[in-house]
C-alpha cells in the first residue's frame, strides 16, 4: 500500500465535496473537510459524519491525500498555498472542469516538493447516486519515484466502483471539454433565452408541446437550475470555447442564409452532413428508442 487513509477535501462543504466525502468515507478513509464558512462546514461535517478543520495548514499537514474541490478560478492559488504544508509522498488532486492553470501550478508543485500531483475531472455533477459507468477524466501530472504505482493504486479504487477512466493530456482535455460541456450548456441557455425574447410564456407553449420540445425544455430547465458560476467559468475561462463560438457564429449566418433564400438543396446538404457525422456513433442506432424511453418518464 502506497497511500494512507487520511484524506482532506478543500471545499468539502460544496456540491462535489459532499459527494466525494461520502464516497471516501464509505471506502474507509478518515475524511476531513475544509471551507471558509464555518457554520456551514460544521453542519455538513456533522451530517456526513466526517471531521472538519478551518485552518488550511492543519487541514493538509497530516493528509495522505488532498482533494481540492473549490471554484475553478480559485483553485490554482489554493494549490500554491497548501502544497508547502503537505507531507512527503502525499498525493494532491483537483477536479476542476478546466485544466490549463491548475495543471501548470500542479506541475510546478511536484518539481518543488516531494509530493504526487494528479488532475481529475469527474464527468458528472453532485446529483449522482452511484459512480457506475460514469466517466472520470485523468491527467497525470507527475511526482515522486513511486508516482505511477501511487496513481494506479488510487485509480483502482474508482475502477472497482465501475467508473470509466479516460486518460488524456492538458491540451486535449480543454479542447474536448469546450465541446462536451461548453457547447451543450450554451445551446440550452440560448434555447431558453431565445424563447424568452419572443415574449411567449413557457406554460402557454407547453400546451402546444410536441415530443422534441418537451424533452428539450426539461433538459434546458435542469441545466439552468445548476451552478451559474461554474457554467460561466467553463465557457469564459476556456480559450478553446471562444474559437468554437466563432465557428458557431458562421454556422448560424450560413443557416440564416439557407432559410432566407429558401434553399432546400443546401438545407438537405447541412442536414445530411449532420447525419453522416453521427452515423458511426455508438448511440446512433438506438437513439430514437432512447428518445421514447425518456418520453415515457415524462408522460407518466
Ligand atoms: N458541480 C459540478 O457539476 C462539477 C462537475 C465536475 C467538476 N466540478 C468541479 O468541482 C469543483 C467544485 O464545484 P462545486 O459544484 O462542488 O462547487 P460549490 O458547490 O460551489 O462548492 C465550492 C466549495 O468550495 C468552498 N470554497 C469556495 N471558494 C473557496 C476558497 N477560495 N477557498 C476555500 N474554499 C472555497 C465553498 O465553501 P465556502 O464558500 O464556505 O468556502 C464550497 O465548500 C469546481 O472546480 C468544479 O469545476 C464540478
Amino acid at each position: 500500500m502506497m497511500l494512507g487513509k487520511n484524506l482532506t477535501i478543500i471545499g468539502g462543504s460544496g456540491g462535489m465535496g459532499r459527494v466525494f466525502s461520502r464516497y471516501f468515507k464509505q471506502h474507509g478513509f478518515n475524511v476531513t473537510i475544509n471551507a471558509r464558512n464555518a457554520k456551514k462546514l460544521r453542519q455538513i461535517a456533522e451530517d456526513l459524519g466526517v471531521n472538519y478543520e478551518l485552518d488550511l495548514k492543519k487541514s493538509v499537514e497530516n493528509a495522505d491525500i488532498v482533494m481540492v474541490s473549490i471554484p475553478i478560478h480559485s483553485t490554482p492559488k489554493m494549490i500554491e498555498n497548501i502544497v508547502p504544508f503537505m507531507k512527503e509522498n502525499s498525493l494532491i488532486f483537483d477536479i476542476t472542469s478546466i485544466k490549463r492553470e491548475t495543471y501548470r501550478v500542479l506541475n510546478i508543485a511536484h518539481n518543488k516538493f516531494h509530493i504526487n500531483c494528479l488532475s481529475l475531472h469527474p464527468m458528472f455533477g453532485p446529483g449522482i447516486k452511484n459512480f457506475k459507468n460514469y466517466t472520470l477524466i485523468v491527467l497525470r501530472v507527475g511526482g515522486t519515484k513511486h508516482y505511477n504505482e501511487t496513481v494506479e493504486e488510487f485509480l483502482d479504487l474508482f475502477k472497482s466502483d465501475g467508473l470509466v477512466i479516460t486518460e488524456t493530456t492538458l491540451e486535449v482535455h480543454d479542447k474536448h471539454i469546450a465541446l462536451t460541456l461548453g457547447v451543450p450548456h450554451m445551446l440550452n441557455i440560448l434555447f431558453l433565452n431565445l424563447l424568452k425574447r419572443t415574449n411567449e410564456s413557457l406554460s402557454e407553449l407547453t400546451r402546444y408541446t410536441g415530443t422534441t420540445f418537451l424533452l428539450q425544455k426539461v433538459f434546458a430547465e435542469s441545466i439552468i437550475q445548476r451552478e451559474m458560476e461554474m457554467f460561466g467559468e467553463i465557457q469564459i475561462e476556456n480559450q478553446d470555447f471562444y474559437t468554437i463560438l466563432e465557428l458557431f457564429e458562421n454556422l448560424i449566418k450560413e443557416y440564416k442564409n439557407i432559410i432566407k433564400t429558401k434553399d432546400l438543396k443546401r438545407f438537405s446538404n447541412i442536414f445530411s452532413q449532420g447525419l453522416e457525422y453521427s452515423k458511426k456513433d455508438i448511440h446512433f442506432e438506438n437513439s430514437y428508442k432512447y428518445f421514447y424511453k425518456f418520453m415515457k418518464i415524462l408522460k407518466e
